[in-house]
């Protein structure tokens, strides 16, 4: 893959709007005095360490903190509503400080760990709020000999797969496979990446967890009860709690696993539909140490100069060597056409690197590349995801490309299912898309023009293509990955409508478990303080 995680883009925003609306102002500057006070008292910090631990608007390191993490330019606007404080928590009892200091100061906070929500819902929006920021809170301490690891909200993904290598060669863990993500917001909302098919989604390997809940109680998984722990297993930490820490349980990998990348568009002698056809049957059902993402793109035809045609690539890890890989294929996938030349033997950390960048083994990446946070880098984007039940005909596929050519700007990816996901029932965690999903869509466009028409072009275009899928998706709900965060699908008011609007996203993304969802909620945190644009909302009385 030539695209790094994030595109790392140089627009400066040369706007400077000022929209101050002072009945808005003074209600922020009573939060302001109520929040620090009862702070200061709850957690005991000296005044001279507090303007190190929060951040007032009027602190100069304020727009650092806030835009190291903000990964989604389309909220880091001018105009995008701000935090009334910044808290940067350097322990467990901050945490506790800061959830009972906001309940005191009547405002509710947003959590941020990594900030790689495509909606941005962990540091932007319209209600008054006070930002968590977990990254100090980043420490990763493996014990091999147990196969388990403590990771703390605030480490990225990629600080994990780095000290699990540091330790040993030859265990790993199925997360995402972008190095920036968070811990805290990926694990929380389910998590998945190249070794789905094998180990099955990353909360299905966790074994414990420590949160600190509505009423500022640090609790483990003993002290939370198998409720709530069910419930931050998918169903998004944002709804719940404050996690602090993860517990999750390593996997073994062999020490040499294989990569490859093979391409084809509509113009080749195997068309990239005809692909497409071949790898809906096998993808979902070959041996569970072989994943197969598919991108779908556009590239420059070479038939008609100037035009563009479609294209699939196919992206791919197998947990074994290539000779084994090149004959599975042969049998199983011949359209494929596979060979020794297309593949690389790496160790599972190298897989990883080249899973961020697929020229990583020609640059020569090193692991400590996982380590760099890229602060203060983001790009426009938006993302939507569906998920397929039945194969899509190669006609259907036709007019996906065709869409796609007349939109320009949009990219898919297919991601597959089947092995362990199979195996697990679709009640053991919130997240409802087991058996019988044979692979979940991705839609992805990003852009580098700060206009707003730019933004209603992208996002307009995402949405045409999103209709065009209607018929090859699932429905009744249609489904969603509450990962790959879209409001198009609908967002919560917090007004009179509160429970059926929760209702409408929350059955997309959770079906039948959204009602465990919401009687845990309500059990939990009835006052809502945990709450955001698509969180589960509480049960009104009498229902
Ligand atoms: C470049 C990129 C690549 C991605 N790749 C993958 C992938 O391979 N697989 C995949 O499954 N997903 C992927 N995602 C989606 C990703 O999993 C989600 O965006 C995830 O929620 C990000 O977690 P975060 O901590 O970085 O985000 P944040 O923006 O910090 O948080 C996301 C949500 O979780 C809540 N939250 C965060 N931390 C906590 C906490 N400590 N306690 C309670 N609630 C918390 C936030 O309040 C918010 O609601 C990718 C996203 C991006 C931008
Ligand atoms: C973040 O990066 C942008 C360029 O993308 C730069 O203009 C800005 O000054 C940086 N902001 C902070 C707070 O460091
Ligand atoms: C795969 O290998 C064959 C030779 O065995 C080569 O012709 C082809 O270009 C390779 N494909 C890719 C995508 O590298």
């Amino acid at each position: 893959m030539a695209k790094p995680c994030l595109g790392y883009l140089s627009f400066a925003v040369l706007l400077l709007v000022v929209l101050t609306l002072s009945v808005a102002e003074a209600a922020d500057s009573a939060i302001h005095d109520t929040f620090l006070k009862c702070f200061a008292e709850n957690t005991k910090i000296a005044s001279a360490e507090l303007t190190k631990i929060v951040f007032a608007q009027n602190n100069p390191s304020f727009a650092t903190v806030l835009y190291n993490l903000a990964r989604n330019k389309r909220y880091r606007t001018p105009l995008t509503s701000k935090p009334v404080l910044i808290v940067t928590p350097l322990k467990e009892s901050h945490i506790q400080g800061a959830v009972l200091c906001a309940k005191t100061a009547n405002v509710h906070i947003r959590t941020r760990s990594g900030g790689h929500d495509y909606e941005g819902v962990s540091y932007a929006s319209k209600e008054s709020f006070i930002l968590l920021d977990m990254f100090n809170l980043r420490e990763v301490t493996v014990d091999v000999k147990n196969e388990v690891a403590v990771v703390q909200a605030g480490a990225t993904l990629g600080e994990v797969y780095y000290r699990i290598w540091e330790k040993s060669k030859v265990h790993g863990f199925p997360a995402g496979v972008c190095p920036t993500v968070g811990a805290g917001g990926h694990i929380s909302g389910a998590g998945y990446g190249s070794m789905v098919r094998k180990y099955g989604l990353t909360i299905d390997n966790l074994v414990d967890a420590k949160i600190v809940d509505a009423k500022g109680n640090l609790l483990d998984k003993k002290g939370m009860g198998e409720d709530l722990f069910w419930a931050i297993r998918g169903g998004g930490g944002g709804s719940f709690c404050v996690i602090v820490s993860f517990t999750i349980k390593l996997v073994p990998v062999p020490e040499k696993v294989t990569v490859f990348r093979v391409e084809k568009t509509l113009e080749t002698k195997v068309s990239a539909a005809d692909l497409l056809v071949q790898w809906q049957k096998v993808a979902p059902t070959t041996d569970n140490r072989l994943f197969m993402r598919v991108l779908l793109q556009l590239a420059n035809s070479e038939v008609q100069k100037g035009k563009l045609t479609g294209q699939a690539s196919i992206v791919a890890l197998f947990l074994g060597g290539a000779d084994e890989v090149v004959s599975l294929m042969g049998k199983e996938f011949p359209l494929l056409g596979l060979t020794k030349e297309n593949c690389s033997e790496v160790s599972w950390i190298q897989s990883v690197l080249w899973w961020n960048n697929g020229k990583s083994l020609e640059n020569g990446d090193k692991p400590e590349i996982l380590l760099n946070r890229n602060l203060n880098a983001s790009s426009f984007m938006k993302r939507k995801s569906d998920y397929v039940e039945k194969a899509i005909s190669k006609e259907g596929l036709e007019t996906i490309f065709k869409t796609m050519i007349e939109l320009k700007s949009i990219g898919l990816v297919f991601n597959p299912y089947g092995g362990k996901m199979d195996e697990i029932s679709p009640d053991a965690t919130p997240f409802p898309r087991r058996k019988g999903t044979l692979f979940k869509i991705q839609y992805s466009v990003s852009w580098d023009d700060p206009s707003p028409t730019a933004a209603q072009e992208f996002t307009g275009a995402a949405k045409q293509l999103h209709s065009v899928m209607t018929p090859y998706v699932s429905s009744n709900p249609r489904g969603a990955y509450l990962n790959y965060r879209d409001f198009d699908i609908g967002i919560n008011n917090f007004g009179q409508n509160s429970f059926e609007e929760g209702k409408s996203y929350g059955t997309k993304f959770f079906g039948k478990n959204f009602d465990r969802l919401v009687n845990i909620k309500t059990k939990v945190d009835p006052d809502n303080f945990f709450r955001n644009e698509q969180s589960i909302p509480v049960r009104p009385s009498g229902e």
